[in-house]
């Protein structure tokens, strides 16, 4: 098999969007201690709801923290990936602005915006014009020094969420939880990574059975933006198409709708993240669903996270062993990860038509 000649591996992959996926454990821990001397104004605490402006691999990270923190913030959080802003942002909203580059212009346009309503600004960017904006508006701007495609940041991205949202106080994360996460993380990446042949690898495995197919992705509770996250790396790494679901609203529309096309239970491929720490009556609901794909011969592969000991650090390792599966997907449809030529040729044709 491909997957287990590293040199064919390295052909492909010109630009090493593997040393970028392996160093998701390095970012997470890099960005968390360099979080600990980012300083926030005392004034934000003050904060009564959060919006997070982002478009893409800039956009994840924040949403995975929101699906994370969803039930725990005693503030909203609402992730916008559009231009301008929702009415409600006034002066007692966070606006975190993140974009890799800092020039795309649905979060430029927001955050342009929120400088006129509110005092609580943060930027996370590599710089562009939303480090601009953030000198201009004096908000603090968390800068990324990390040179990769903005998807291959999310270590950066997510634990700068992450970490904003902990030093203001709206959820609690300790250090050990994050130190935890690393190890499991780790330990996950011993058992998947390039020199662990297809015969022992999950994440190869997988890879293999997605080939030629529609991979569709359900997740729930903090799975559901893994979910995404899944989807999106298979388009952008792999160049397949692919969706996503979320659970329980999968049940009460997309089980429906299995019968057409014809051969259907040809084209499409279901992978199930099944979270330890889902709601009960979510466990049932996901063996009912899996029932419903055997009865229409629909093939499926669960995703369980043996090792995980938290929501959090089972949300790490869901996308960390997604985003190799779909670097094995892209070595198996012979394309580089890194390219994404349709969104170059979009945003220069927007500039142009500027
Ligand atoms: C590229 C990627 C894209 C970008 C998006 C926004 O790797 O994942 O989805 O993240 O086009 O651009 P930035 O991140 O520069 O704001």
């Amino acid at each position: 098999m491909i997957l287990d000649e590293e040199k064919q591996l390295k052909k492909l992959d010109t630009d090493n969007m593997l040393q970028a996926i392996s160093d998701f454990p390095a970012q997470i821990e890099s960005c968390w201690k360099q979080m600990k001397s980012f300083s926030i104004p005392t004034h934000y605490i003050q904060a009564k709801n959060i919006i997070i402006l982002g478009m893409g691999g800039s956009a994840i990270g924040g949403a995975l923290v929101s699906s994370f923190v969803l039930k725990k913030s005693r503030v909203p959080i609402f992730v916008h990936r559009d231009y301008d802003l929702p009415v409600f942002v006034g002066s007692d909203t966070l606006v975190i602005g993140v974009s890799y580059s800092g020039n795309t212009e649905e979060t430029i346009s927001g955050f342009e915006k929120a400088g006129q309503l509110t005092n609580k600004l943060i930027g996370i960017s590599t710089g562009g014009q939303l480090g601009s904006l953030c000198r201009k508006f004096r908000a603090p701007f968390f800068e990324i020094n990390y040179g990769s495609q903005p998807r291959a940041a999310l270590g950066y991205l997510l634990t700068a969420v992450l970490g904003i949202a902990t030093k203001l106080g709206f959820i609690e994360v300790e250090d050990h939880e994050i130190n935890e996460a690393i190890v499991l993380l780790k330990a996950m990446e011993g058992k998947i990574h390039p020199g662990v042949r297809a015969a022992q690898n999950q994440a190869k495995q997988l890879a293999d059975r997605l080939r030629d197919k529609t991979p569709i992705i359900i997740g729930s509770g903090e799975l559901s933006e893994v979910a995404r996250r899944w989807k999106t790396q298979f388009n952008e790494n792999s160049k397949q198409v692919a969706h996503f679901e979320i659970l329980p609203e999968v049940n009460h529309n997309a089980i429906v709708g299995l019968d057409f096309p014809k051969k259907l239970s040809e084209k499409i491929f279901v992978i199930l993240l099944q979270s330890k720490f889902s709601h009960p009556r979510v466990k049932i609901r996901e063996q009912v669903t899996l029932q419903l794909f055997q009865q229409r011969k629909i093939q499926y592969e669960t995703i369980y996270l043996q090792s995980a000991t938290t929501p959090l650090n089972e949300m790490l390792l869901a996308i960390f062993l997604g985003d190799y599966v779909s670097y094995y997907l892209a070595m198996l449809n012979a394309v580089n990860p890194t390219t994404i030529e349709p969104i170059n040729y979009l945003k220069d044709r927007l500039a142009a038509s500027k």
